[in-house]
């Protein structure tokens, strides 16, 4: 059982291949390392780079990644086939949420991602978000709402 003085630590694993993707990212840890929230370490890693101890390591985690030919990026997939065996059972249960830039679509992604993370038995925190269609400024707003909820819940220990 952690002790209330413990730190949070809240991993942010995003694929940002373009420049509009990498504002996503920068916008999700812009809200997740907000200033009024206290006690939350992020961490961020491009997908290729991170692996279970990463996963291992969090209290909650943030996924983002382009939608490619109707799936998640390759890097993200990667990412999932490294960590699975190694964190399935030991993260039961472990919040997340989900970003997904899409240029038309991002069903697939959203399906793909949503299979994936049932078997691992991770939690929801709320719907993925589809951010399809041209890029929009409102993206990034979305986004650093997500990082700040994802890290406030922690903070608050709702989550
Ligand atoms: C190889 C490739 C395949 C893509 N496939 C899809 C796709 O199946 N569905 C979709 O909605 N967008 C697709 N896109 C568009 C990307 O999702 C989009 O370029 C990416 O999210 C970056 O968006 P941005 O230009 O706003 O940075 C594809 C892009 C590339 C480069």
């Amino acid at each position: 059982m952690p002790r209330m003085s413990e730190t949070r630590n809240l991993l942010v694993v995003a694929h940002n291949p373009s420049p509009n993707t990498r504002k996503l990212v920068d916008a999700t840890l812009r809200g997740a390392r907000h200033e009024d929230i206290a006690g939350v370490d992020t961490r961020y890693l491009p997908p290729l780079e991170a692996g279970s101890d990463d996963v291992l390591w969090a209290d909650a985690i943030i996924l983002g990644t382009t939608e490619n030919f109707g799936y998640m990026s390759g890097a993200l997939k990667d990412f999932f086939d490294r960590i699975y065996y190694p964190c399935l059972e030991r993260t039961e249960a472990l919040p997340f949420a989900c970003w997904i830039r899409a240029g038309l679509d991002g069903t697939g992604t959203r399906i793909a991602i949503g299979k994936i993370t049932t078997g691992l038995k991770w939690k929801p925190v709320q719907e993925t978000m589809i951010l399809h269609g041209d890029y929009r400024d409102e993206f990034e707003e979305q986004c650093e709402e997500l990082g700040m909820l994802m890290a406030a819940s922690l903070e608050a220990r709702i989550i």
